[in-house]
């Protein structure tokens, strides 16, 4: 096959590697979101089997395929290795095996080509992702959900993240895997509970666990064991019985949610806004759970009704992808951020400490804005 050179000083090709769990993805970028190739290879059947994800056959199975779909991600672009002038990999948070495996990678082929190699921030990830796909400008409200966080976070800058909330316990995308279970539906637990949800005739009584709490803090666990009890009540379960419970759960998650997002956009006006300032909040959604159309259709009209106005990205930008690893690195690219040594770190928040919005604060006061 003949490749083209598709190299252009004005454009950089990105090409990325995730591997942080159970999901192998490569894909490549330009600077103009073009995505050449967004490749996915879940593991999910490797794992239904032990119930969760086993960190030794995730990291295996990493290593058994990045190799192949690099070359059918670039095989797809109809690009070479020497077309791509930068490499980003996810250091962490994540299962340690996994990111070595990414990681050392990303490396080696950034060292063969002589290009940098950055190592971005899942979550940061998932953050900018909105931006691959919509013009949303800095500051945005996020609220990031997923199988493992629960955050909502104020975006002032690329690097410039303030957390203003976070779950005490489960994430909002595990609860729907760990009720999931309990039903008998399939792994992973959102789209079989989303599926299952539209068929409901009557909603159950359920807790909205901490919305009794001024604050932009989660808890899911409570309704777990709500719903843990219903169902050990039931002693069976029939089909419309699943269907109902899966609605009451949708629902009860978004009313959390929008519970937290109006703390939230308060404390967003006030840190951000000029009292004069009658902008719509912009708000994005991302993570896994934000492919349920459900929630996005709810938050949407409650972002309607709110002065704000709602960013989610397409499904598959959603849900663990290496498009938005490669996006977040040609972010910090364009915002003059160099690749340095990459450290992996499976434990890793990507928020700074409050004090810095103390300086955003002096700043609107002093008249400076902030959008960019
Ligand atoms: O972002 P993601 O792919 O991986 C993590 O970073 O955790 O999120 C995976 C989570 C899983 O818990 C999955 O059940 C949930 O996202 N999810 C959904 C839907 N699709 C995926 N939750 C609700 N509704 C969906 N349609
Ligand atoms: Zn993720």
């Amino acid at each position: 096959m003949v490749l083209l050179s598709h190299k252009n000083p004005n454009n950089s090709l990105m090409m990325a590697i995730e591997s942080s769990c159970d999901e192998t993805a490569i894909a490549i970028i330009d600077a103009n979101k073009h995505i050449y190739a967004n490749h996915i290879f879940s593991q999910t059947d490797l794992h239904q089997l032990y119930g969760g994800v086993v960190p030794e056959i995730a990291a295996r199975s990493h290593l058994e395929i990045i190799h192949q779909l690099t070359a059918h991600t670039l095989a797809e672009s109809n690009l070479s290795l020497q077309d791509i002038d930068t490499i980003a990999v996810t250091a962490g948070p994540g299962l340690v095996g996994g990111l070595m495996v990414g990681v050392n990678f990303a490396q080696t082929l950034a060292k063969i080509l002589q290009i940098p190699c950055y190592g971005i921030n899942h979550l940061e990830g998932h953050v900018l992702s909105v931006r691959l796909e919509h013009d949303i400008a800095f500051p945005y409200l996020v609220l990031l959900t997923s199988g493992g966080h629960c955050q909502i976070l104020a975006v002032r800058g690329v690097g410039d993240y303030h957390l203003y909330g976070t779950t005490l316990d489960d994430a909002a995308g595990e609860t729907f895997d760990k009720i999931a279970h309990l039903l008998g539906l399939s792994y992973p637990g959102g789209p079989a509970i989303e599926k299952e949800a539209k068929n409901a005739k009557n909603l159950i009584d359920l807790p909205r666990p901490l919305t009794d709490k001024a604050n932009c803090d989660f808890s899911f666990s409570g309704l777990k064991s709500a719903i843990r009890r219903k169902i050990l009540q039931a002693d069976t379960l029939d089909v419309q019985q699943v269907c109902d419970i899966s609605a009451s759960l949708q629902q009860a998650v978004v009313d959390i949610f929008k519970h937290k997002l109006n703390h939230a956009i308060a404390r967003f006006h006030d840190d951000f806004l000029e009292q004069k300032d009658s902008i719509k909040i912009p708000i994005a959604l991302v993570g896994g759970v934000a492919s349920n159309q459900f929630i996005r259709q709810n938050l949407h009209d409650f972002c309607a009704e709110n002065n704000a106005e709602l960013y989610c990205p397409s499904p598959k930008i959603c849900t663990d992808n290496a498009a938005m690893i490669a996006w977040a690195a040609l972010e910090q690219k364009m915002a003059g951020h160099t690749a340095s040594t990459i450290t992996i770190r499976p434990r890793w928040s990507i928020h700074q400490s409050q004090e810095n919005l103390a300086d955003v604060k002096h700043q609107k006061n002093h008249g400076v804005k902030h959008y960019a």
